[in-house]
Order: structure tokens, then sequence, then C-alpha cells
């Protein structure tokens, strides 16, 4: 699948933008903070439904403005289609997103309209940050290609944030025990479903990536490392127990076994939001012994491994967003890595800061972009 057209209005720093794309190599340059990432940012909205850098919709409108809108057309087997992302602060809802023309009622429906891969310098998170960006890691993939699981995630969180507030106020009651789980048992009920699933599909998912990434990282070290994802259930840091027992009666158990802990804390210690993914290198963790070398193969490895699932899952390959990364590449890295993408066909979005060349033998489906404090133009050779 891949990206023709952009059109950006009021979005960060881009007042207004038309852009089309090459379903092949599309190289962006321009200096620092003229709005490549920006740019990046913006397509992989189209992706994931909001921005992917924790910021909120109202931080994205360019300022003075009220409201920003995306717009673009994509192609697919099927033929193409017509994203409409809008947010408008002073309107009820402040968001509102179509797909073909028909408005989505809700947000996760977006769902694998565009699918996409983003590799950015922020990516190296997956490796050396916090469980949370593990689970996005898997969170942004998984819902790219499955509705079902957008709807959980989202519905889980509102479960969460519903049984939190409750046992924040059972802390004030004096109630007995007892009675206090009685009260929490409905939200429990529907949070073990709901995770249990969540916790399934995240399990499933990190074994189909497993053998991809460690083909992947077989090719980019010539066959000298072997890397290893395990799915991590929190509260009992046992790797093997997740595939062994019911999801959730293991999950039952972890409520119970947190229950005062929860209820002092006011806070929810199990479940799918705490759970974590290890990334080790032939058995050993990454994040805490691996050489930054090795951690940078194993993120290329993991891309390419992504690239690879969204094709097994949708048919077709995912767009690539590379912002920024190239040069942490080093040339043999760089070089496997576009070869990939033309004997595959992938698109794929690059940005630098400086154009590279990219010694590419297919040069008739490339293109190339210049972006001056967002504006973008096209650079004509
Ligand atoms: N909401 C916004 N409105 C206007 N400008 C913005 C907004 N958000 C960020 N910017 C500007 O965008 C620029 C950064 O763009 P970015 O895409 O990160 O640059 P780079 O080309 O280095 O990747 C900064 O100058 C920043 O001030
Ligand atoms: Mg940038």
């Amino acid at each position: 699948m891949y990206l023709s057209t952009l059109n950006l209005k009021d979005y960060r720093n881009y007042r207004q933008l038309e852009c089309e794309f090459s379903p092949g190599i599309n190289m962006i340059t321009g200096a620092n903070a003229q709005g490549k990432t920006n740019l990046i940012e913006s397509i992989y909205y189209l992706s994931i439904g909001k921005a992917y850098r924790l910021a909120k919709d109202e931080q994205l409108v360019l300022w003075g403005a009220k409201s920003f809108q995306i717009k673009a057309a994509v192609e697919n087997r099927r033929g193409r289609t017509n994203i409409e992302i809008r947010y408008h602060q002073e309107e009820k809802p402040a968001k509102t997103i179509s797909v073909g023309g028909l408005r989505l009622t809700k947000m996760e429906e977006l769902s694998g309209a565009l699918t996409s891969v983003l590799f950015s310098p922020d990516t190296m998170s997956i490796i050396k940050g916090s469980p949370q960006e593990r689970r996005n890691f898997l969170d942004y993939d998984i819902s790219q290609v499955s509705l079902n699981y957008g709807r959980d995630i989202y519905k889980y969180k509102r479960l969460l944030a519903q049984r939190n507030a409750l046992l924040k106020k059972l802390a004030s009651l004096s109630l007995r025990l007892e009675e206090k789980k009685e009260r929490l048992l409905i939200w429990d009920q529907q949070l073990i479903e709901c995770g249990s699933r969540i916790i399934k599909k995240r399990l499933a998912v990190v074994e189909k990536l497993t053998p991809l990434a460690r083909l992947a990282q077989r090719k980019l070290t010539e066959g000298k490392e072997n890397i290893e994802l395990s799915y991590i259930l929190c509260y009992k840091n046992n790797k093997n127990e997740s595939k062994e027992r019911d999801i959730g009666s293991f999950l039952t158990e972890a409520r119970e076994e947190c229950m005062e802990e929860d209820l002092r804390w006011g806070s929810t210690q199990w479940g799918p939001h705490r759970d974590d993914l290890m990334i080790a290198l032939d058995g050993i963790n990454l994040k805490q012994y691996g050489s930054q070398g090795q951690q940078r193969t194993a993120v290329l490895a993991l891309k390419l491994a992504e690239l690879e699932f969204f094709r097994g899952e949708s048919g077709e390959y995912p767009l690539l967003l590379l912002d920024d990364v190239m040069s942490e590449l080093d040339e043999n890295r760089q070089l496997q890595l576009l070869n990939f993408i033309n004997e595959k066909s992938i698109q794929c979005l690059i940005t630098a800061t400086e154009a590279r060349n990219l010694n590419l033998r297919e040069k008739r489906q490339n293109k190339r972009f210049y972006v001056d404090r967002g504006k973008i133009e096209e650079i004509k050779t």
C-alpha cells in the first residue's frame, strides 16, 4: 500500500501543504526545525489515529489557528481510498475522521486505512525505554491490523480508569475488605475478560514477530546474533508461565494477590497495562547488556520484522517512515535496508538534514523534496 497524496492544513508548522509522493523512495531534506519530523508525524497519525510523540491534538494545531486537517489518498490492492482527519478546538466532538467519505463513529475504525512502520531516533526507546514504550510498540502495530484489538485497548483503558477511581473512593470508606472486593467485582470481571483478550493477542503477535525478527537479525549480522522476544506478564517475572496457563485464571489470581495493595495505592497493579516485552540477544537482555551497535541492529531487525508482519496480516507491505535515522546506521546497514526496501517495492519516506546519495539501481521511482519553514517543494532533476 502507499500514500499518493497528502494535504495538511494548519498542522504544526504547515499552514498549507500539498504533496504527491512516489510509490518508491521519497527523500526529504531540510535543515533542523523546518518540519521534517512534523510531516512524518502527520502521516503516522493516519495510521494510529493520534500523534506518536505523546502530543495532544491541541498542540498539533498551528500556533494561532484553531483547527487542523490531515487529508490523504492511499492506494492499495483494492484501489484508492481517501482519509480525512479534522480537529477543531471549539467543536464537539473536536476530532472527526472519515475514510472513503464515510465518517467513523469510533476512532479505532481507522485501523488499516494506512498501515505504516515508523523508525526514528526515538525508536531506540523500544530497547532502552520503559515498559510503556514496548507496550506501545506492540499496541501501535496490532491496532493497525486488528480493529478488535483497538477496541479492546480503548475499552480496557476506560475500565481501568473506572476501577482506579473506585479504588480511591473505597479507600475513604470504612468497609471490610470482603465488601470492598465485592464492589469491585463488576468492573473486575470485565477487566479480566478484556485484559485476557489483549494479552492473548499480544502473545500471538510476539510469536509471529519472533521468527521474523530472528531472520532479519541473522541476516544483518551474518548469522552471528540471535534475537529473542518474550512477553513478560506483570507481577511475576516468569516468562514461561504465560504459555502454559489460561490467561483468565492467571489474571484472576493476580487480582486476588494484589487486592490489598491496589486498595492501598488506589491503582491497579496487575493486567496488560503492566506487562513488558523482553528483547534479548542470545539469552542476554539487550536493555541492560547490549552494546550501542547491537541495540541499533536489533531495532532495525525489529523494524524489518514489522514490515513482514504487516504483510503477513494484510497481504500488503506498509509504508515505511524513516525519520532522521539513516545517519545513525553504518553504511553497510543503510545499504541492507535500502536493498530490502527496493526488492520488496516498499514505499518509503526518508528524512535527513543532508541529501544522501542512495546508490539505488532503480532511480525512476524516486522523488526528492526540500523542506524549508513549513513549505515543501519537489526537487526535479
Ligand atoms: N503547533 C505548532 N505550530 C507551529 N509550529 C510548530 C508547532 N509545533 C511545532 N512547531 C515548530 O516546528 C518546528 C520543528 O519541526 P520538526 O518537524 O521537528 O523539525 P525537523 O525538520 O528538525 O524534523 C519547530 O520550529 C517548532 O517550533
Ligand atoms: Mg526531526
